[in-house]
């Protein structure tokens, strides 16, 4: 595990995309799983902007690692946040992306998009492999979208499952654990004060750290880099 702690969200954004062209330039940056929230729409902001020209954004495939259970046009919807920051600007062409339907039923769509990750990505040991995975971390310890009160979802047998908020009750599509930890790389992208106590008690394995999903992200064979800017990190 590498900790890499940024002055900003904006250098944590950068810090991100400069990994990113790297891996690409490897060969080995081919798909990504994203995550929704805040975090995230601060480096989609940056691709489309001081990286577009970076690398192909149109040569790669886009997923998601959780979505929640509302239509695509709706505020909520992560998709929309990233069709609206990252793949419209980029024009990134539909055959690229393969959104989660948070339109659907959700038990019929976490057997669909367990499905369509098995055939869009190559399988180690049977299970869909991603080059890259984007987290973030809630401040209850959850990430994608597995609560610390759902946290047999991780062990689940699916490669996706249905979750629920636990404060609205929204339910949600979520990789499961065994589909994080299968890829070559997960990246947390975790910045604010507000989420400095779980950073501390996960990465200083502080009782009740073994509570939070985000404390079983281990990838068997891949890396796993905790990117945050200086006030999420400020308790380490
Ligand atoms: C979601 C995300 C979720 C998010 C964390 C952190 O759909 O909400 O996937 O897991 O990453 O809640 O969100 P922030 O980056 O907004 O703090």
């Amino acid at each position: 595990m590498e900790v890499k702690i940024e002055i900003n969200p904006t250098q944590v954004a950068r810090t991100l995309a400069g990994q990113m062209v790297h891996w690409h330039e490897l060969g080995t940056l081919r798909n990504i799983a994203l995550s929704g929230g805040s975090t995230p729409k601060l480096l989609f902001d940056l691709l489309a902007s001081e990286f577009r020209e970076a690398l192909p954004w149109k040569e790669l495939t886009y997923f998601w690692g959780d979505e929640r259970c509302v239509p695509p046009d709706y505020e909520q919807s992560n998709y929309g946040m990233t069709r609206q920051r990252l793949l419209e600007p980029l024009a990134i062409p539909d055959k690229q992306v393969f959104r989660i339907m948070g339109e659907a039923d959700p038990e019929s769509e976490a057997d669909r998009y367990g499905g369509l990750l098995r055939e869009q990505l190559p399988l180690h040991h049977g299970i869909p492999q991603f080059d890259l995975i984007l987290l973030g971390l809630g401040t209850d310890g959850h990430t994608a979208s597995i609560f610390p009160h759902e946290m047999g979802l991780w062990d689940a047998p699916g490669f996706c499952d249905v979750a629920t908020h636990p404060e609205s009750g929204q339910k949600r599509i979520t990789l499961t654990g065994q589909v994080i930890n299968q890829a070559r790389r997960v990246v947390f992208l975790v910045t604010g004060s507000s989420k400095a106590e779980r950073v501390e008690e996960i990465l200083g394995r502080k009782e009740p750290y073994l509570s939070y999903p985000a404390t079983r992200v281990a990838p068997a064979d891949g890396s796993l880099i905790w990117l945050l800017d200086k006030a999420a990190a400020e308790k380490l």
